[in-house]
C-alpha cells in the first residue's frame, strides 16, 4: 500500500508517521470521521487537522495483544520539533447524531524519534476537540511551555462548572463531581441518606444527577436505565461483557427471583434494578407453571443437609462427610439419615439444587446474551457490532479459548463466562456449587476451635484481631478469669494481659464486634425486619411437630471473642482426656494454635428484663466449662457460629465494603479533578482505581441498596449500611489503614514491626506493602528532586485538600475526631515531603490491591459454607440455663442437636443466595490486571524500570510464599494442630498473580469486583 502524507507539501515541513491503537476495530458511519491536530510542547504551535479516514488503513493485530490500529503519513511544520500532545476529534454521523470511538493509544513517529500518547480513552463527538498528552510524566512546575494552558483546561472540563456538576447527567458527559449515597433506597423502602449527617457521615460517591424528590433521595432510574457514569469508567468489553453490561449482580437476582416466587417466597427476593424485559421473563417462567408446590426451603435439617448444597457439584462427597459436632467416638451419631423427598431443589437423594430449568435459565441467557450487544452507547462494547467487519456479537479473541491460563494473554482468550466453572455460559454456573476449600477434604476442620483460630488470621477476615492488653472488664466485657482459666495452660489472665502491655509477646487475643449493637437503637425504632416465619396453618403445624417454636427473625446480636495462643505442649496422659495439672510446655515452647477460650454475645432483648446485664455486656458462653460436659458442647458450637455470622456481617459490610470499596471512590474522584492526566502521580494511581466506580455502583444497584442481596441475606438487614456508616465515623481513620499502623494499632506486631505470632495476612501483607513503598519511592523521586518539589505541587495540594474536604469531609466537619487531622488523616494541613506522599499512595494502593484481595477472593470458599460463616441468624442466642438452653442440652447428641442449630442459622434460601453472590464476587474476570503485571499508563524509561523492579518482587514473593505454606512450623498455613489430619488450607490470598476464575489466590491492582 502506498502511502501519500496528508499536509502541505513544502521544504518547511517534515514527514510524520502516526498510529492509532485501540481494543476494537474503530467504529463510524463511514469510516473513523477522526480528526487530529499536533501540538508543539514548548511553542505551543499546533499543526493543521489532519483527517485520519485520508490515505490510513487499518489491521487488525495478530500478535496476540488484543486490539486493532490504523495508521498513516502526515507533513508537521518543521517548528513542531516536539510534539507534547494531540487534539482529537471524533465528527458526528453524517446525520449528525453522536458517534463515539474508543481509542487506547496515539503514536507519533519520525525518522528521529517517537512520541507515545496514552488516551484509554471513549472519543465522543459531544467532546469537541480533547487534549491528549505525550506519556512523559511532568509535575506542574516542570510543564513544558505549550501545554501549560492544555493541562489548565483538560483539569477545567473533568470539574465542570458550578451549574454543570448539578445539572442532570447525559450519557457522554464526562463530569467528576461528589454526592451522598441517596439512591439506597426506593419509594416503598425508606433508607437514610448516608454522608453529610453528624449521625451518619459517610464518603462520597460519584455525583450521578438523576434529580431529586421531594425527600432528597435521588430519583430512581427508569426502568431498564443504566446509572451513568464517565463512559472511560465503564467495565471494558472483557469485563463488561461478564458482567452484562454492569448487570450480572441484576441476573443472580433475576434468578433468586424465580426462586423465591417458585418456593412462595416472594417477600425474601432481593430487589434490584431490573430491566422490564426481565421482569416479564419472569413471569414468563411462571406462566408456564414451573413450580407448583412449596419446596422445604424454611430450614436445613442437620449439618449433612447444609453439606448438601454441594453435593451435586462434587465428584467426590466422601472428602466432605461424615461432619459431626462430635470429636469423633464420643457421639452417638443417631439414627440413620431418612431420604428427602425430592422437590423442585433437592434430587431424589436430597441434594441440593437451586439450578433452573434449561430452557428457563436459557430465557434469562438469552436476555443477557442480547443486553451485552453494544447496540447504543449505554452498553459499552468495544469489541462488538464493528463497522468493520466483526460481527457483531462475536468476540474477536475467541479463538485463543485457553480457560484457566495464568498469563494474561491466554486469559484474554478464555471463553466467556467460563469463570463460572461451566462450559457453557449460564446463570446455572452460579448456582453449581463446588466444595469449597475450607470444607474440601477437611471434613472435621470446620467445626474445631483451631480453625476458628486459624481463620482469625488467615482466613476471608484477617484483619480484625487484636491483642489483649487490658483485662475485658475494662471496656465494659462480662468476660473474667474463670471463664477462661481451664485453657490458659496453667497461666491466670491477668498476668498475661499485664506481660502484653509490657510489651512481651502477648498470648491472649480477641475479636470485638461490639459496634454491631449500633443498629439496635435504630432497629427499636423501626419495625423493618426480615421475617421467614412459616406460613400459614400448615407451616405453624408443621413447626410445632418439628418442634420448631422460634420467632423466626433476623437477630443481630454483638459480640466479643478471647483467643488463647497455645504452646506446644508435653502430655502425660491421654490427649482426649488431659487436665491441666498433667501438662506442661515443652522445651521448644512454640506456638500450635489460636483457640477461642470465652464468646460473649448479647441481642436486643440481652439488657431488658431479667437479664439485668450492663448495656456494655453480654453472656459468657466459656470453652472450657462447655465443652467439659458433651451435652453442654453443642451449646459451645452454636455460640462459636453465632460469632461467625457476626464476623460475616462485619467482613461484608466493613472490612471489604467500607474499608475497600467504598472509601476508595472518593479519593478517585479528587485524583479525576485536581491531577492532570499529565502528573507522575496520577499515572502511577490510576491501575489502582481501575474499574472501582463501575462495581460501586452495580453494588448500589444491588447489593447494598434497599432490599438488595446485603439486607436481605445478613442479620443487619436494613440497617446494614446504616451500620457501616455509623462504623465509619466511629473507626475509621486513613493513618491507621496503612498495613504497618494497622498491625501496630492492633498490637499485632512487635518493636519491630514484626507479627507476634503465625499471621499469613500479616506476613504475606507486609511483603506486598514493603515492595509497593520502595516502588512507589523510588519511582516518585525520579519528579521529586526533593520535598519542597511536593510541598509547592499545586496539584498535589488540591487533591488532598480535596479528599479530607469534599470525599471524606464528614468526619472533620462534624468534630467526629478528637485528635484532629493528625488522628484522621496522620498529619495535619499539606502532604510536604517524599516519605509522606509514599506513604499516602501506598495506603491508598494498599487498600485497593493487598487488603481487598486479602478480604475478597476467599469470600467463595471461606463464606459459602452456611456451618462456617453463616450471613444470617434467625434467634436469639440462649442464655445460660433459659428453655432454649436446656432444650439444646437435652437434645440427643448428634442430628437433634444439629436440627436444632440449624434453626437458629441461615435458611437454604438465604444460604443460595450467598453462595451464588460470593461465587461471583470470588471470580477474577480475564482482564484482571494483578500486581505481577506492567502499569500500562507508564511511559517514561526509568519508571517503567522502577515498575519492572516492582513485578520482580511480586514474582519473587509468589516463591517466598509458596515456601512459607510449605513449612510445618506455621501452623496457620499449614495444619490445625498436632496430628490433625486434615488437609493443610495454605494461606494464598496474597499471591500476587492469578488466573481468570475463583482461584483464592491474586492480587489485583485495584477494587474491581
Ligand atoms: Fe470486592
Amino acid at each position: 500500500m502506498s502511502v501519500y502524507a496528508q499536509g502541505a507539501s513544502s521544504a518547511d515541513s517534515v514527514e510524520w508517521k502516526w498510529h492509532i491503537h485501540s481494543s476494537l476495530p474503530l467504529l463510524g458511519d463511514s469510516g473513523t470521521r477522526l480528526k487530529f491536530v499536533v501540538i508543539d510542547k514548548n511553542s505551543g504551535i499546533n499543526s493543521p487537522e489532519f483527517d485520519v479516514d485520508g490515505c490510513a488503513w487499518y489491521q487488525p493485530r495478530d500478535d496476540g495483544n488484543h486490539g486493532w490500529e490504523r495508521e498513516g503519513a502526515i507533513l508537521l511544520p518543521k517548528n513542531i520539533k516536539s510534539p507534547g500532545a494531540v487534539l482529537i476529534r471524533k465528527e458526528p454521523t453524517e446525520n449528525r447524531a453522536s458517534a463515539q470511538d474508543y481509542i487506547a493509544c496515539f503514536e507519533l513517529i519520525c525518522a528521529t524519534s517517537k512520541h507515545k500518547f496514552p488516551v484509554s480513552s471513549w472519543i465522543c463527538s459531544d467532546h469537541g476537540k480533547r487534549v491528549f498528552f505525550s506519556g512523559t510524566a511532568y509535575l506542574p512546575k516542570d510543564t513544558p511551555t505549550g501545554m501549560v494552558e492544555e493541562r489548565k483546561d483538560d483539569l477545567n472540563t473533568l470539574r465542570g462548572t458550578h451549574a454543570s456538576r448539578d445539572d442532570k447527567r447525559k450519557e457522554t458527559d464526562r463530569i467528576y463531581w461528589y454526592q451522598t449515597y441517596n439512591d439506597l433506597g426506593t419509594s416503598d423502602l425508606s433508607r437514610p441518606n448516608l454522608g453529610n449527617n453528624k449521625d451518619l457521615p459517610y464518603p462520597r460517591r460519584i455525583a450521578t444527577n438523576r434529580g431529586n424528590e421531594g425527600d432528597g433521595r435521588e430519583k430512581a432510574p427508569s426502568a431498564g436505565e443504566e446509572i451513568w457514569l464517565p463512559l472511560d469508567d465503564r467495565f471494558g468489553a472483557e469485563k463488561n461483557h461478564e458482567f452484562n453490561a454492569g448487570t450480572v449482580l441484576g441476573v443472580v437476582t433475576a434468578a433468586l427471583t424465580v426462586i423465591a416466587e417458585a418456593a412462595n417466597i416472594k417477600h425474601r427476593a432481593p430487589i434490584t434494578v431490573l430491566p422490564s424485559i426481565t421482569i416479564g421473563i419472569i413471569r414468563t417462567i411462571f406462566a408456564k407453571g414451573l413450580h407448583c408446590f412449596t419446596p422445604p426451603l424454611d430450614y436445613f435439617e442437620d449439618f449433612e443437609d447444609a453439606i448438601a448444597m454441594y453435593k451435586k457439584a462434587s465428584t467426590s462427597v466422601e472428602v466432605m462427610l461424615p461432619t459431626n459436632i462430635h470429636p469423633q467416638g464420643t457421639a452417638n451419631p443417631g439414627p440413620a439419615r431418612k431420604l428427602r423427598k425430592a422437590s423442585s431443589f433437592r434430587l431424589a437423594d436430597g441434594t441440593w439444587d437451586f439450578e433452573l430449568k434449561k430452557k428457563d435459565a436459557a430465557q434469562l441467557d438469552n436476555l443477557t446474551t442480547e443486553q451485552r450487544v453494544p447496540v447504543q452507547l449505554g452498553y459499552v462494547g468495544p469489541l462488538y457490532g464493528s463497522a468493520t467487519g466483526t460481527p457483531a456479537g462475536h468476540s474477536v479473541f475467541i479463538k485463543d479459548s485457553k480457560p484457566g491460563a495464568s498469563g494474561k494473554k491466554e486469559r484474554l482468550g478464555s471463553k466467556l463466562w467460563a469463570f463460572l466453572n461451566g462450559n457453557t455460559p449460564s446463570v446455572n454456573n452460579l448456582f453449581n456449587f463446588n466444595i469449597p476449600r475450607v470444607l474440601d477434604s477437611r471434613p472435621n476442620a470446620w467445626h474445631s476451635d483451631e480453625e476458628f483460630g486459624r481463620q482469625a488470621v488467615a482466613g476471608y477476615n484477617p484483619c480484625v484481631i487484636k491483642a489483649l492488653t487490658e483485662l475485658p472488664e475494662t471496656f465494659g466485657s462480662a468476660i473474667r478469669e474463670e471463664h477462661v482459666i481451664g485453657d490458659l495452660q496453667g497461666d491466670a489472665m491477668k498476668d498475661l494481659v499485664s506481660e502484653a502491655k509490657a510489651g512481651r509477646k502477648p498470648r491472649l487475643y480477641y475479636i470485638d464486634y461490639w459496634d454491631l449493637s449500633a443498629i439496635w437503637a435504630l432497629a427499636e425504632s423501626d419495625p423493618a425486619k426480615i421475617v421467614v416465619k412459616p406460613k400459614g396453618f400448615l407451616g405453624k403445624l408443621q413447626n410445632c411437630i418439628l418442634g420448631r417454636t422460634d420467632e423466626g427473625q433476623a437477630v443481630q446480636h454483638a459480640g466479643r471473642a478471647i483467643l488463647y495462643l497455645k504452646n506446644s505442649v508435653t502430655l502425660t496422659s491421654n490427649q482426649q482426656n488431659f487436665s491441666r495439672s498433667e501438662i506442661s510446655r515443652d522445651a521448644e515452647g512454640n506456638d500450635v494454635g489460636l483457640i477461642p477460650v470465652a464468646i460473649e454475645l448479647a441481642h436486643p432483648k440481652t439488657h431488658k428484663g431479667e437479664d439485668g446485664l450492663a448495656p456494655s455486656a453480654g453472656h459468657v458462653y466459656s470453652r472450657s466449662q462447655l465443652s467439659a460436659d458433651r451435652s453442654t458442647w453443642a451449646v459451645w458450637q452454636l455460640a462459636k457460629m453465632i460469632f461467625k455470622s457476626l464476623d460475616s456481617s462485619f467482613h461484608q459490610l466493613i472490612s471489604h465494603w467500607l474499608r475497600t470499596h467504598c472509601v476508595l471512590e472518593p479519593f478517585y474522584i479528587a485524583l479525576r479533578r485536581q491531577i492532570s492526566a499529565m502528573h507522575p502521580v496520577y499515572k502511577l494511581m490510576l491501575p489502582h482505581f481501575r474499574y472501582t466506580l463501575n462495581i460501586n455502583r452495580n453494588a448500589r444497584g444491588s447489593l447494598v441498596n434497599a432490599g438488595g442481596l446485603i439486607e436481605k441475606s445478613f442479620s443487619a438487614g436494613a440497617y446494614a449500611m446504616s451500620l457501616s456508616s455509623i462504623v465509619y465515623g466511629k473507626d475509621w481513620n486513613f493513618a491507621t489503614e496503612a498495613l504497618p499502623e494497622d498491625l501496630k494499632t492492633r498490637g499485632m506486631v512487635d518493636a519491630n514491626g514484626k507479627p507476634w505470632l503465625d499471621y499469613p495476612y500479616a506476613t504475606d501483607g507486609l511483603d506486598v506493602w514493603n515492595a509497593l513503598t520502595s516502588y512507589f519511592d523510588k519511582y516518585l523521586r525520579l519528579y521529586y528532586k526533593c520535598d519542597e518539589d511536593v510541598e509547592k505541587d499545586a496539584e498535589l495540594k488540591e487533591w488532598w485538600s480535596e479528599v479530607k474536604t469534599l470525599g471524606h469531609g464528614d468526619l472533620m466537619k462534624f468534630g467526629l475526631r478528637p485528635g484532629g487531622e493528625k488522628q484522621l488523616w496522620g498529619f495535619a494541613g499539606d502532604i510536604t515531603s517524599v516519605q509522606q506522599l509514599v506513604r499516602v499512595l501506598a495506603t491508598i494502593a494498599w487498600l485497593g490491591s493487598g487488603h481487598h484481595a486479602a478480604v475478597n477472593f476467599g469470600q467463595y470458599d471461606y463464606t459459602s459454607f452456611v456451618l462456617n460463616a453463616p450471613s444470617l441468624v434467625r434467634k436469639p442466642m440462649p442464655a445460660p440455663g433459659d428453655k432454649s438452653w436446656e432444650k439444646l442440652k437435652r437434645a440427643s447428641l448428634g442430628k437433634k442437636q444439629e436440627a436444632i442449630i440449624m434453626t437458629y442459622l441461615s435458611d437454604p434460601f438465604t444460604a443460595a443466595t450467598v453462595a451464588a453472590t460470593v461465587k461471583l464476587l470470588s471470580t477474577h474476570a480475564r482482564d484482571e490486571q494483578t500486581l505481577d503485571e506492567m502499569n500500562p499508563h507508564l511511559v517514561d524509561p526509568a519508571a517503567c524500570e522502577a515498575n519492572q523492579d516492582f513485578i520482580e518482587d511480586m514474582k519473587r514473593l509468589e516463591q517466598t510464599i509458596e515456601m512459607r505454606n510449605a513449612d510445618s512450623k506455621n501452623w496457620a498455613r499449614f495444619r490445625l494442630a498436632k496430628d490433625d489430619t486434615a488437609r493443610p488450607l495454605p494461606y494464598t490470598l496474597l499471591l500476587p498473580g492469578s488466573p481468570a476464575g475463583v482461584t483464592m489466590r491474586g492480587v489485583p491492582y485495584s477494587v474491581s469486583i
